[in-house]
């Protein structure tokens, strides 16, 4: 009887301790109702107009929720496109109160991308850049904490190598068109070899989620 009482009181104790925990994460989100609206509203309106081998929502909603889960704060995109997944990603770093750089080499598409952010209300949280991303990834210093890789799929690997070293412990690269089974491992040529490549690093922990175009996930869990 006294085993059982002092288990039942550990697991209260636990439980209590989560939720207390759980709660000061969701605090210490910013809350903006209007901003939220807006950018659901531009969401809403372009839904089924993304053209420009955009990500699907349900992707986007995806990077948008390891952000907030982890309350990542400085974030890199290689290859904006029209900025839909740009947007995801701004989105849940309003609420953290980051920042996203996001990279395009084309001048059409960086345009594009650079009115829709504007339209979907989040361009304070945007630095977007017309660049070619095997430069200037190289250039940038970083730290950060979240990576989206959604360029050139056969310089997966090299954007890979170029980031470690700046990207946080705790931190998070994730890549898409990566699949786990089928397309040839990983997907075609590049994303197989960038794939198996994270998956050989003991500091990385892979997953790939293959509810939309197959996003990896890989967490940095130590420096080596
Ligand atoms: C699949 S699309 C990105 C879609 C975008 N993430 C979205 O969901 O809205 C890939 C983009 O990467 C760009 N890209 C390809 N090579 C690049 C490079 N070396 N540097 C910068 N951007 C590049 C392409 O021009 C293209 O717009």
């Amino acid at each position: 009887m006294k085993n059982v009482k002092i288990s039942l009181s550990i697991i209260c104790f636990l439980t209590l301790s989560a939720f207390i925990f759980l709660q000061a994460g969701a605090q210490s989100l910013k809350s903006d109702p209007a901003l939220d609206e807006k950018v659901r509203n531009f969401l809403n309106s372009q839904n089924r107009r993304w053209y420009d081998m955009n990500v699907p929502a349900s992707d986007g909603r995806l990077l948008h929720d390891i952000i907030v889960k982890n309350n990542y704060k400085s974030a890199l995109e290689i290859g904006t496109s029209t900025g839909h997944s740009g947007i995801w990603i701004a989105w849940a770093l309003s609420k953290t109160g980051g920042k996203l750089i996001t990279i395009e080499i084309d001048p059409g598409r960086h345009r594009a991308a650079v009115e829709n952010f504007r339209q979907a209300g989040l361009s304070d949280y945007i630095d977007a850049r017309l660049a070619d991303a095997h430069q200037l990834v190289k250039e940038l210093k970083g730290p950060f904490d979240f990576v989206f890789s959604d360029a050139d799929k056969e310089w997966y690997k090299n954007y890979f190598i170029d980031i470690d070293p700046k990207l946080k412990v705790g931190g998070c690269f994730s890549a898409h068109n990566v699949y786990e089974r089928g397309r040839g491992y990983g997907g075609y040529g590049g994303q197989a070899e960038f794939l198996a490549y994270v998956r050989s690093l003991p500091n990385y922990e892979t997953t790939v989620n293959s509810s939309g175009g197959g996003v990896s996930i890989s967490y940095k869990k130590a420096d080596k």
